[in-house]
């Protein structure tokens, strides 16, 4: 009989008793939206998701199945419904708004679809803001500021503002942006959805370097699937739940089959 605890039925990695706590957990994630007629759109139906330490997972399903709600959620961005969000072994719910900035802030770095970088300012300024914001000294955060800009390859481009960007390099901006407060889990929807296939890959590589290299945790929303399949496994988001996906190049995305091979 193997020693190891056995993972979450479905959706979750060995849990850990004794040990330091899964950087993220979810339990029972429900997300429901009133709409203007008042009839309810419930989009969440009930998500479990434990992710280990250093572990990267990646979420695919259709669009309008709930990705980017349920990563929003799982970076404290929007409440739930209903359910559990535990960060760094910190239970979410329940907090309020300046608790939940600073758990967001200790725990999680985002990657959005579009990289929301401030347009006033340059690449250097954008990656000191978190920092500043947290109330790190000006010295300390352009220092690291310009080692993380460094290690996504944009040392020569420190002073440019957004627009003065390519679409890869505000990306990885965005990348180095959302290390800055050396989160635990890096949360990225869909990290590399304006780019070509080339800055893409390049982008992936970064990720996945970052990930080794911090012992990061990653949780990637995607629908590239050569992205979905560098994880260390996929979950598929349908009807509200995840379950483990199967990545095939032709088909859509579809829930694993039980394979009378695996033990
Ligand atoms: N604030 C809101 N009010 C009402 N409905 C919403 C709201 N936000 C999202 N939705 C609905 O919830 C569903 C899920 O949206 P979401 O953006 O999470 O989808 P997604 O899986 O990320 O899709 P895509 O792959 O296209 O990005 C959609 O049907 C959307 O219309
Ligand atoms: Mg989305």
């Amino acid at each position: 009989m193997s020693e190891t605890p056995p993972a979450h039925p479905s959706t979750g990695s060995a849990p850990s008793p004794g040990g330091p706590p899964l950087p993220l957990e979810a339990q029972g994630i429900r997300r429901s939206f009133i709409l203007g007629d008042g009839s309810e759109l419930e989009v969440l139906q009930g998500v479990d998701l434990a992710v280990g330490t250093g572990e990267a997972v990646s979420i695919v399903g259709a669009s309008g199945t709930g990705k980017s709600t349920l990563l929003h959620l799982l970076g404290a961005l929007d409440r739930p419904t209903s359910g559990e969000l535990i960060l760094g072994g910190r239970t979410v719910t329940g907090r309020s708004g300046r608790e939940l900035a600073r758990l967001r802030n200790q725990f999680v770095g985002f990657v959005f679809q579009f990289h929301h970088l401030l347009r006033e300012f340059t690449a250097l300024e954008n990656v000191m803001m978190p920092a500043l914001i947290g109330g790190a000294p000006r010295a300390k955060a352009e220092a690291d500021a310009r080692e993380l800009l460094e290690a996504v390859g944009l040392s020569p481009r420190l002073g440019h503002k957004p627009w003065q960007l390519s679409g890869g390099e505000q990306q990885r901006v965005a990348v180095a942006r959302a290390l800055a407060n050396e989160p635990v889990v890096l949360l990225a929807d869909e990290p590399s959805g304006n780019l070509d296939a080339r800055t893409s890959e390049a982008l992936h590589d970064l990720l996945f370097r970052i990930r080794e290299e911090r012992e990061l945790s990653l949780v990637l929303v995607t629908h590239n699937r050569e992205l979905a399949a560098r994880a260390d496994r996929t979950l598929l988001l349908a009807e509200g739940v995840l379950e483990p996906a199967q990545i095939s190049r032709e088909e859509p995305w579809s829930a694993k089959t039980a394979d009378p091979q695996t033990p």
